[in-house]
């Protein structure tokens, strides 16, 4: 699966600048006196060599399926989220990003999810919770005869030992909170990460069903139920809950929301899912985890073209490198082997989708970006599907297959589409993190604790080609776009337009598109410029609803603590 000949993207080597660094730093396997004791090859043939075991159990031959798993991902065609590339073949073992933990009202379900949420950070993955169930603040504690803290005071009892267990080292524990726009607690919960350094550790997410959305548009009030008795404890305007969650969002860049009928409603199986991973992307059932992986779209475009005969194979091989993930990781807790097994789901995503675009000569700003997004995503979508149904002739379907909504005589994963942030990967590969606009054309980056400065290749090479002179190369290293500089063709600014300049819609209608033909759900953060409104965050909150996202996360510049900046010295 390697991109057909005449058709090559910009020649540029297989792994990005940063990689050897960050690879050494966070996933080369270390020696008992933890010295780096492989290579970035060394590293890909133990992945390869791990996952491919799978093939064995059902008869194939493991060591040519190895052999072509570590040209995927040494060729920068395709990376598997870090765990992955991390723990396989290690005394670990444990290979998914994403869980999603039950956290019940009581000591020993609030302090059950606590201990589990160690194991699986220690573990490299990242936890999803919803704390709807929990009572709210105040409300009687019969055992005590006292009153309860509420959901945002046990947040933070989770936020402190994730501190404390920094994820084996090599990855900082990351957790998702939901909490449903119903719960009496809900405005602490919107307003709850506003003090600085406060759920450093975790993302938010409000819960939103159909009917609070349609009262918040028709001036409605809503009713906030206590989860412990069920009964109505107040009744509030919903619109101004959701103005509340805009302010906030406006302010400090959480909580985003959540629309969970939506994610119900696309969900195959049985059962109620109320979280998500810590990103979003990623609806769970309780106790459930997926692993996700990645294709390089950037790698699949060249002189205008797609090669969708390389897109083609290198989403199917990915595909069964996911289903023998499932078949190879050691599970960090014996009930979320069980419930992940039941479904196996797995979620194929992108990245570099911006320099595929750029490689195309479409603008990320244009109808026409919608239009290959869609194109891309529902290519992908079709043959993973197709490969999943194969596994499933070969290797038996999933479990739960007859009591889901699937209408397929086989399929071997309950999902098989995810877009994932690959906030490391993506600088793994050398590319565009997911479907994100370019951020910057030179851009600053805190990398491990690193200032690390750098100018996209692909606007390197045209400002090469079209003859752009020094001066303006060095405006554009300084300033991080084309923003009002001189003498740059209106095409060349098009092509390279940065995440701050695309229109905030434009970017939820890309998320929609990729929505359109994702299993799962969508990692998009809808960047706005600094002087974006509470406004202008309510109307993307109504037009992600719209266009039928899944959820939705919205970034103002400068609002947060930030890994990135425009420009070598920040906006
Ligand atoms: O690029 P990489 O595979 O490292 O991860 P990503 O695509 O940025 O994030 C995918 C998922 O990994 C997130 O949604 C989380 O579930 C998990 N994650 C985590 O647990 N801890 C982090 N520090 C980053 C991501």
């Amino acid at each position: 699966p390697h991109p057909r000949p005449g058709k090559e993207p910009t020649p540029r080597p297989a792994l990005g600048p940063f990689a050897p660094e960050l690879l050494r730093k966070r996933y080369l396997r270390r020696d008992v006196s933890g010295d780096v004791a492989e290579t970035a090859e060394e590293m890909f043939s133990r992945v390869a060599r791990t996952v491919a075991r799978a093939e064995g159990r059902f008869g194939g031959d493991a060591s040519a399926m190895a052999a072509r798993f570590r040209d995927l991902m040494a060729g920068g065609l395709f990376l598997p989220n870090s765990p992955t590339l991390m723990n396989a073949g290690l005394s670990l073992g444990q290979l998914s990003a994403c869980f999603v933990l039950p956290v019940e009202d009581s000591m020993d379900g609030i302090f059950g999810a606590l201990k589990e949420m160690a194991k699986i950070h220690q573990s490299g993955g990242g936890t999803g919770f919803s704390f709807s169930r929990l009572r709210p603040k105040g409300d009687p504690v019969r055992a005590t005869g006292g009153v309860a803290s509420g959901p945002v005071s046990f947040m933070e009892v989770f936020d402190a030992a994730t501190e404390v267990i920094k994820q084996g080292g090599r990855r900082r524990g990351a957790n998702m909170a939901v909490l449903r726009a119903d719960h009496p607690d809900i405005l602490d919960f919107v307003r709850a990460k506003e003090r600085a350094g406060r759920l450093q550790n975790f993302n938010l997410s409000v819960g939103i069903t159909d009917d609070q959305m349609r009262r918040a548009r028709s001036g409605r009030k809503l009713d906030l139920i206590n989860p412990r008795t069920g009964q109505v404890a107040e009744k509030i305007e919903a619109a101004g809950l959701l103005q509340e969650v805009a302010a906030s969002a406006w302010r400090r860049g959480d909580p985003g929301v959540l629309f969970l009928d939506r994610i119900n409603d696309a969900h195959p199986l049985p059962g109620t899912i109320e979280a998500t991973n810590p990103c979003g992307e990623q609806p769970l059932l309780p106790y459930e985890s997926c692993n996700l992986g990645s294709v390089n779209l950037s790698r699949f475009a060249g002189r205008g073209e797609v090669d969708w005969d390389g897109l083609e194979g290198t989403a199917r091989l990915a595909i069964r490198f996911l289903d023998d993930v499932l078949e190879v990781n050691r599970f960090p807790l014996r009930r979320i082997r069980e419930e992940t097994l039941k479904s196996r789901k797995i979620g194929l995503g992108v990245m570099g989708f911006a320099e595929m675009l750029i490689e195309l000569g479409i603008s990320y700003a244009s109808k026409e970006a919608v239009g290959m997004a869609e194109e891309a995503m529902k290519f992908i979508a079709a043959a993973a599907r197709d490969e999943s149904r194969l596994l499933g002739e070969e290797r038996g379907s999933f479990p739960l297959l007859e009591e889901s909504s699937l209408d397929w005589d086989a399929m071997r994963n309950a999902t098989v589409t995810t877009i994932a942030p690959t906030g490391s990967i993506s600088l793994i590969a050398g590319t565009s993190p997911g479907i994100e606009p370019l951020f910057g054309l030179s851009y600053s980056r805190d990398l491990l604790g690193e200032e690390m400065v750098a100018m996209n290749p692909l606007f390197e090479r045209m400002a090469k080609d079209r003859g752009l002179g020094d001066g303006l190369i060095r405006t554009v290293a300084a300033q991080g776009t084309l923003d009002g500089a001189e003498g740059v063709p209106d095409d060349l600014k098009e092509l390279f337009v940065t995440a701050m300049e695309v229109a905030p819609a434009q970017h939820v209608k890309i998320q929609a598109a990729f929505q359109r033909f994702t299993d799962n759900g969508v990692s998009k953060t809808v960047n706005l410029p600094p002087e974006a409104t509470v406004e202008n965050v309510l109307n993307i909150f109504a037009l992600a609803y719209d266009l039928g996202c899944k959820g939705i996360t919205v970034y103002r510049y400068g609002s947060r603590d930030q890994l990135l900046h425009l420009g070598e010295g920040g906006r």
